[in-house]
């Protein structure tokens, strides 16, 4: 245990942390409470101040009194006395309208205030934790006020998801954004990749020779990614209007699990070798042609429902929602990577919102044996299955056949669970910690890299295009179930089924 803990360390470079967006939720429930555990294990920097700037009116100290609650309630641990007193003296609020360019200039004397009293020498991160539609004017705000001059070791930005609504409003805005940060310095951030399990799906591959002497189209039938949640879009129905499913899950969180899973073993682990290789999977995605469209790819959008006991109302039914809108809260879709690796494996993705259950989860289905031995009426072999469980819980299980004492030749399914191992660890890191940890000492081995982002839209555009062109009978499942009978179908015709690992093996 006491190895585990030591693996991280202190970063000793000071800085500050600019976070526009500073009284959103993002910040409340993932940033505040991440920093709060960065101190607690003693990671951040000596010289290190937050200051989150935000449009509504506030001085520090009514600032400070929300977070304190946001710490309560999302944090992972206990709000304690000790830690709390050093955020109070690490975090201040600054009031601006991030969308008046006229104000920079005033935001830059403040950080220079900041930077003289507190020895965070020109250190600066910004973190855009606000709506997409502000990236662009912060970038130009910072960049115009020369807030994003050379520093003395190092100057970052932070773009939180979407990065573009589709590939040429991407592109513009990473001319924004490369005209005023080295690439180096750019940090697009997909929090699924400061998972622990998602990073655990590497450890896995390349540290287990009996995984990945197997992990191909020889010995693996297929692979399914499922990100399900019984969440519906909350209070996000305007963002989730100009988003979908499509921009909001599979463009990044679900095209970067699957580059991972797929991708071919690195030269090393620095973190451009491992993004070449997972740029080089997107490349080899099939084409999605007219024919690809029709029979691949299921959209969904809920209709009022109940979820755990509760009556819920449908997605168009939602606050900030159009009532007749054709916006997608669920795709299902099958695709194949046409690479020496993968040829022939489908992969299969499903992602929405008020399903049945929340679960995230990968399954790697492996080829079945031949029906010769131990195949008649009575018996029924499952496939060998490895799942990557990443939430509720985090875990591994491997599910082989074995003798059935009850019964006379009979087989049973027994099932390797590494999940009780994660209770000993304790809580495994927040996304977010790990990536704040990761930004602060310069490693963007987590972050995405402007060519796998182009090449992700490449892939989504076309989806996104096909969706929007065409009038969908939506709504077409009921909020609690597991998303439209279609995605059923999709598996069933190539005589499979979608695995669920959410209440056990079915
Ligand atoms: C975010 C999406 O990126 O991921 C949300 O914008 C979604 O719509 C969330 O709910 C899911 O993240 P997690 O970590 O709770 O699975």
């Amino acid at each position: 245990m006491e190895q585990k803990k030591t693996q991280r360390n202190a970063i000793d470079l000071p800085g500050l942390l600019v976070i526009f967006g500073g009284t959103g939720d993002l910040t409340n429930r993932k940033l505040i409470p991440a920093i709060y555990n960065l101190i607690r294990d003693g990671l951040l920097p000596e010289h290190f101040k937050v200051l989150a700037v935000g449009r509504k009116e506030k001085t520090t100290q009514e600032y400070l009194i929300g977070i304190k609650e946001s710490i309560m309630k999302y944090s992972r641990n206990e709000i304690k006395e000790e830690i709390w007193n050093k955020i109070q003296s690490i975090v201040s609020y600054y009031k601006m309208d991030f969308t008046n360019l006229t104000q920079y200039e005033t935001l830059l004397s403040h950080v220079e205030k900041l930077e003289q009293k507190s020895k965070t020498k020109r250190n600066r991160i910004f973190y855009l934790a606000v709506a997409p539609e502000y990236f662009e004017t912060i970038i130009q705000g910072l960049q115009e006020s020369r807030l994003t001059d050379r520093s003395s070791d190092y100057n970052r930005v932070v773009i939180e998801k979407p990065f573009g609504k589709d590939l040429s409003t991407a592109r513009s805005l990473n001319q924004k954004i490369v005209h005023a940060f080295e690439e180096k310095n750019i940090y697009r951030i997909d929090h699924y990749l400061g998972k622990e399990m998602i990073q655990n799906i590497l450890v896995l591959r390349f540290c287990n020779f009996i995984f990945e002497s197997i992990w191909n189209n020889k010995y693996i039938d297929n692979i399914q990614i499922t990100l399900s949640e019984t969440l519906g879009v909350e209070s996000r129905g305007a963002y989730y209007e100009k988003s979908g499913a499509m921009r909001d899950m599979v463009q990044n969180h679900i095209l970067q699990i699957l580059s991972l899973i797929a991708m071919e073993p690195p030269v090393n682990l620095k973190m451009d070798s491992i993004r070449n290789e997972k740029q080089k999977v997107l490349e080899a995605m099939e084409e999605i042609s007219d024919e690809f469209l029709e029979k691949n790819v299921v959209f969904g959008q809920y209709g009022k429902g109940m979820i755990n006991g509760e009556s819920v109302a449908g997605y168009q039914q939602e606050k900030n929602v159009d009532p007749e809108s054709q916006t997608e809260t669920f795709v299902a879709l099958k695709m194949h990577i046409n690479n020496f690796r993968w040829s022939g494996t489908p992969f299969y993705i499903r992602t929405g919102k008020r399903l049945q259950k929340s679960c995230g989860e990968i399954v790697i289905q492996f080829k079945s044996m031949p029906e010769i031995l131990y195949y008649n009426n009575t018996f029924e072999q499952t496939p060998n299955l490895l799942v990557i469980k990443f939430q509720p819980g985090v875990g591994v299980k491997f599910c082989f056949n074995t003798k059935d004492f009850q019964v006379h030749n009979g087989i049973m399914t027994s099932q390797m669970d590494t999940s009780a191992v994660t209770t000993e660890q304790g809580n495994t890191p927040e996304a977010y910690e790990r990536l704040l940890y990761d930004i602060i000492r310069g490693d963007g081995t987590l972050f995405s890299r402007w060519d796998e982002v182009e090449a992700a839209w490449n892939v989504a555009d076309r989806l996104i295009q096909y969706r929007e062109q065409k009038k969908s009978p939506f709504p077409n499942y009921e909020a609690g179930s597991m998303g439209p009978v279609r995605a059923d179908i999709l598996l069933k015709e190539d005589g499979r089924k979608w695995w669920d690992f959410s209440g056990g093996l079915k």
